[in-house]
Parts: structure tokens; sequence; C-alpha cells
């Protein structure tokens, strides 16, 4: 028998503690990721135990939709609910003011979307996710319409940044998102403010959202692995 890998125990570990956050009778974000997918399936879990009741799910894209209907979680959308109790998603970076890069799934709009609605969003990591600064080690994902990714490239180019198309599998053909656009990974030497550069490049005219989160984490759950064990 091989030994579970620690780092995804420690996932699941975090996963579990989020949607232990998670009450009856409430509206529940469902974000994207392998962290979230742990999250979902163990709210899928309480909810068949019976220990959790009358929850909907507000999925962040296609991911998140198949898993929470897998695992038995009634669905909703936004026009059908007048807000977001809780949310739960992952991060790409996360700095100490808890602004984050998000977008490593490509789905960052709709979390956006729902992240931003939620009245808490609960944000699930790994500690090697956690940065002084962001764009320290990821690249800031950026949605563009297909056909303004020459022009936004040149702004983003302009500002300083250095766009790279995000291509698929085996690099057959680029990432397309659930909107059906396409997601350009940008490069900064330096991010010295984050709040700025997120409305700077939504700014830029066929760019639809860009994965910088600022001011909107309530609560980050971190998960370590501290001498081969995994804990939160
Ligand atoms: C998807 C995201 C994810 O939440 C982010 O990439 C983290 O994913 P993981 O938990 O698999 O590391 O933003 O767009």
């Amino acid at each position: 028998m091989t030994a579970a890998d620690p780092v995804k125990v420690m996932k699941e570990e975090v996963g579990k503690a989020a949607a232990a956050l998670v009450k009856s009778n409430s509206v529940v974000g469902l974000g994207t990721g392998s962290t979230t997918a742990y999250a979902i399936q163990y709210i899928g879990e309480r909810l068949k135990s019976g220990e959790l009741k009358d929850i909907v799910g507000v999925p962040t894209s296609f991911q998140a939709e198949v898993l929470a209907k897998q695992y038995g979680i009634p669905l909703t959308t936004l026009d059908a609910i007048a807000h977001i109790d809780i949310a739960i998603d992952g991060a790409d970076e996360v700095d100490p003011q808890k602004n984050l890069i998000k977008g490593g799934g490509a789905a960052h709009t709709r979390e956006k979307v729902v992240d931003y609605l939620a009245n808490q969003f609960i944000v699930v990591i790994d500690a090697g996710k956690l940065v002084d600064k962001l764009g320290s080690s990821f690249a800031v994902p950026v949605e563009v319409i297909p056909m303004a990714m020459t022009p936004v490239m040149n702004a983003i180019k302009k500002l300083g940044g250095k766009p790279e198309l995000r291509m698929g599998v085996r690099k057959a053909g680029p990432v397309i998102t659930d909107q059906g656009n396409m997601v350009i990974d940008v490069r900064f030497d330096d991010i010295p403010d984050p709040v700025n550069l997120e409305k700077t490049l939504n700014n830029i005219p066929g760019v639809l959202e860009n994965g910088i989160f600022v001011n909107c984490a309530d609560i980050v759950l971190i998960g370590e692995v501290i001498d081969g064990k995994p804990s939160v």
C-alpha cells in the first residue's frame, strides 16, 4: 500500500474545514480548483448525512457545477436568489492584506462575480500560495474576447506587462473559458498597487475580467504539511 500524498491530504483537510463553516438554510458560492473540490465533496457528504439541510449552491464554473451535481448539491443561478451567504474558493497567491491572484483554472470571471457577492468569502489555500507581494510567483490571468487579443496584448505591454496566451494541454490550442474567451497570463516585474492595476487592466477594451481580487476575502484557511503531517 502506498502512503497518501501529504499535499493532497492537506488540501482535503482545508476543503473539509471550509465545508464545516457552511450552515443549513444558506446559499453557498462554490469555487473552482483542486482545493475547493474537496470543500464541494464535504458539503455534499454533510448534506447526505443530514447534518446540513436546505442549502443551494451557485457554481463558479462548469467544473464546479459538475462536481456539485456529482455530490448531490442542489444548484441555482444568480437570477433566482437575493444574496449569497458564504463562498468558498481557492487562490493562486494571497498577500498579507488578503488580496488575491486567482484564475489558475481560467474561472476568475465567474469566481469574481460570486465571491464578491458573498456575505462571507472563505479562501482555501496551501501555505505555498502566501506571498509578500502579488505577482511574485504567479502571472495575472486576464480574460479577453478573442477578436481583441492583439490590441489587448499591445496595451498590456505598454503597461509594462509581459503577456502570454494561455495554451491548453499539449499546446493543441488556447484555453477557452466557460464564456468562450481566451486567457492571457501577464507577468509584471512589480505590482506596487494591486487595487489600481485591477482597475487599469479591466479598462482595456476587450478585457472581460482579470484575476486580481482586492478587499473581498474574509477568512483565509491555510493548509501546511509539518513534519510530513497535514494541518490547517
Ligand atoms: C480557478 C482558481 C483556483 O481557485 C485557483 O487556481 C487555485 O486552485 P487550486 O486549489 O487547484 O490550487 O482561481 O480559476
